[in-house]
């Protein structure tokens, strides 16, 4: 299938890429790389032996958007480009409207154009806004709390309306819980700018030494230890989950949702000591006040997507620390910084290629070189 992955050297695009290319679909990147770097897609084409091919755009450049997607004439489209730093939503919200919903309203019309009707889109477990009742399944009513929050809701509604209305299109939204960990590898991962907004990061950079302690967001929950509890999920199986939307999508039109999560909490605490385990360091940390806006409490209901897409969570906690940990301590400081907006496409691109054939050569059997 030939793929269009928007947002694809982020830190899920760049798992979900890798997987694609293993399953030897072609896949063509769109980003930006407002947050994220060519690097990503280096290190995929090395790992798996292929190239993704590039396209350094913007979704709010509507022309380039409509010319990469004629060019590339795709199957179907994987969505992840957006901004998803809750606080920052709160300090610009404009900002967060005009990249993720004015970005997704330009990708639909060029899709449109295009003749693409097959979507696969990045929603959240922040849909479920304050929702206590437990687990979350995807009945529950939606709301949002914050702008972040809202732009995926208001992109939810969008995509379903847009399916009612025609009925060649076929779209899938995917409720990430809170995606973790990174390729077994340790090659690519999550690669956050600044200050970690996440727990999973936060704590990684504390015990690479970037950062003296965790921060505990509020010690009198009524959970198990009094630490919040949530449904971490490894990046790797979420991008699992993808490849079974576009299956599912192929062969239906409408529009459906699905929860990707384990099914299973875990609390603050469960993290930072399983965390230490797997570094063998001390993670310190300090109970402070609660976060404004969290939730005691949440988890999926993972059922829809196992029934319905043949797709389940299979890796645990330990597996999420670990790999996580592996890639944070190969990469203590992240991917190397670079300018991409320096370098044209087709030099990119070229570089990409190399790292493929590179990899492609040295696993060659016949090649004798290895
Ligand atoms: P990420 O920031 O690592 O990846 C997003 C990518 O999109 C980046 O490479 C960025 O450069 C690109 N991008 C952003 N705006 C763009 C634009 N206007 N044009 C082109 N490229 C653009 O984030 P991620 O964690 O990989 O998240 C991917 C998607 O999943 C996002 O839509 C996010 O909201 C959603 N999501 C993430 C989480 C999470 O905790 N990571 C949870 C639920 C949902
Ligand atoms: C997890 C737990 C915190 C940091 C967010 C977004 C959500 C989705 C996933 C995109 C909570 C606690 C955290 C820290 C802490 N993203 N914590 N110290 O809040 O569940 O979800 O990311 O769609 O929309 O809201 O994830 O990792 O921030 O927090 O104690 O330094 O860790 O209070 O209990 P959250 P998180």
């Amino acid at each position: 299938m030939r793929v269009l992955v928007t947002g694809g050297a982020g830190y899920i695009g760049s798992h979900t890429v890798l997987l694609l290319l293993e399953e030897g679909h072609e896949v063509f990147v769109v980003d930006n790389f407002s947050n994220s770097s060519p690097e990503s897609l280096r290190r995929v084409a090395a790992l798996s032996g292929r190239a993704a091919t590039l396209y350094q755009a913007d979704l709010l450049d509507a022309e380039s958007l409509n010319r990469v997607l004629g060019e590339t004439k795709p199957d179907a489209v994987i969505h992840f480009a957006g901004l998803k730093a809750v606080g920052e939503s709160v300090a610009k919200p404009l900002m967060y409207y005009r990249n993720n919903v004015t970005g997704t309203l330009n990708l639909l019309d060029a899709m449109e154009l295009a003749g693409c009707r097959n979507l696969v889109f990045s929603s959240s477990a922040t849909v479920y806004g304050e929702c206590t009742e437990l687990p979350l399944v995807e009945t529950t009513q939606r709301s949002a709390t914050n702008p972040y929050g809202r732009t995926k809701l208001h992109i939810e509604e969008m995509l379903e309306e847009l399916a009612a209305a025609d009925e060649r299109w076929s779209i899938a939204a995917l409720r990430y819980f809170n995606p973790v960990g990174a390729h077994e590898s340790g090659r690519i991962g999550e690669d956050p700018q600044g200050i970690p907004n996440n727990l999973m990061p936060f704590v990684a950079q504390v015990a690479v030494g970037r950062r003296d302690k965790v921060n505990v967001f509020g010690g009198d929950y009524p959970t198990v230890d009094g630490t919040g509890v949530r449904d971490y999920i490894h990046v790797v199986d979420l991008a699992a989950g993808h490849l079974a939307a576009l299956d599912y999508l192929a062969q239906r039109t409408g529009s459906f949702v699905w929860n990707l999560g384990t099914g299973e909490g875990s609390s603050v605490l469960e993290v930072i000591q399983a965390f230490a385990r797997a570094a063998d360091k001390d993670v310190p940390y300090q109970i402070v006040d609660r976060r404004p806006g969290d939730v005691a409490e949440n988890y999926a209901d993972p059922v829809k997507a196992r029934l319905e897409l043949g797709w389940k969570a299979e890796r645990g906690l330990e597996q999420m620390v670990q790999d996580m940990w592996r890639w944070q301590e190969q990469n203590p400081y992240g991917f190397p910084d670079e300018q991409p907006e320096s370098l044209p496409d087709e030099e990119l691109n070229e570089q990409i290629r190399l790292a493929a054939s590179k990899a492609a050569t040295a696993t060659d059997p016949t090649t004798n070189k290895n």
